[in-house]
């Protein structure tokens, strides 16, 4: 199996603070790598080293065959990256902002117009050539940053909550964009918020706290990342309960999605206790991605109590 990013134990530290711990992932040729975690766990630092922007503390990887260390500047140049800012120029046009950065990854004149013509295809930015950057709204703008992130063609995209900011349309056709791109053989390392662009990627990695705590397909992960048994119930006032409800001694864990209680429990067998001790219908059901990060979250938590 070939893999086009590999790391192993990649460790970077600020002064004494450790944001990323000698991670290790390998992501496959053309898929889709979702990269999950709480704020602060330490995402974007692992993309900027993966890009090469940044220095690893300790620990080695490679990207598209290159070593992080020794061959950063390979790296940059063979990579497409949209950071968190996507930095556009606001006052060039569409057209302006797609040359710049084709200029910058030194494509040869000939072949520009041809590779611009191809982003605005992509970027379903057909007819905005001429308008000013500033004057997009949030949806286009982050599609034309996709435009000059790959420009170049590259064969990895590193891409760093792209989608945080613009409206559910927009963020359902970036990532159908972003789908199209890894079918035909672009391969895409993600970070995102959102739980339905996490379950279309083929493979999730969830950190926290700088470390590798769950890696799988959505599917595997639901299936068994959460021990125990997910039951749901509706509680109007779920917030006054659900104290109560983790005082029981066999329930695990309890979340609030709205009026819906997500409660785990040791075994199936204490539903019943379950429905009386609150007085409504507990009904199992399959872990969505969201109990599943919930629950690991919540797990290494107590963890590091411990
Ligand atoms: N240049 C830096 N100097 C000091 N601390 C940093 C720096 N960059 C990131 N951090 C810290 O490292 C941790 C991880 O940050 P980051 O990788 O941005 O997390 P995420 O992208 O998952 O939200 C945070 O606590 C952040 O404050
Ligand atoms: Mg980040």
């Amino acid at each position: 199996m070939e893999y086009v990013v590999t790391t192993s134990a990649l460790t970077r530290k600020f002064g004494d603070f450790t944001a990323v711990n000698s991670l290790s992932i390998n992501i496959r040729q053309g898929e889709i790598y979702g990269f999950l975690g709480p704020n602060g766990s330490g995402k974007s630092t692992t993309i900027r080293m993966l890009c090469g922007i940044l220095e690893p503390t300790s620990g080695s990887g490679t990207v598209l065959g290159y070593d992080l260390a020794r061959d950063h500047e390979k790296i940059k140049q063979r990579i497409g990256y949209m950071s968190q800012k996507f930095s556009l120029y606001e006052d060039l046009t569409v057209y302006e902002n797609l040359n710049f950065y084709a200029g910058l990854y030194s494509i040869p004149r000939r072949e520009r117009d041809l590779r611009i013509k191809e982003m605005i295809a992509m970027a379903l930015l057909d007819g905005r050539e001429s308008d000013l950057t500033a004057n997009l709204g949030g949806g286009l703008k982050q599609r034309l940053a996709l435009g000059c992130a790959i420009i170049s063609r590259p064969a990895i995209l590193f891409l760093d909550e792209p989608t945080s900011g613009v409206s559910p349309t927009s963020r359902r056709l970036f990532f159908k964009i972003i789908q199209s791109l890894a079918s035909s053989g672009t391969t895409v390392m993600v970070t995102t918020h959102f739980m339905d662009e996490a379950e279309r990627c083929h493979n999730i990695a969830f950190i926290s706290e700088g470390a590798l705590i769950a890696n799988d397909t959505p599917e595997n992960l639901k299936k068994t990342a959460v021990r125990g048994c997910m039951v749901e119930m509706e509680i109007p006032d779920a917030m006054n309960r659900i104290q109560f409800l983790e005082s029981l001694p066999y329930v695990r864990d309890c979340s609030v999605h709205g009026v819906m209680v997500h409660t785990l429990l040791d075994d199936r067998r204490h539903i019943p206790e379950l429905e009386k001790a609150a007085g409504v219908r507990a009904a199992e059901i399959t872990p969505s991605l969201e109990d599943v990060f919930i629950a690991l979250a919540k797990q290494k938590r107590r963890q590091v109590q411990q």
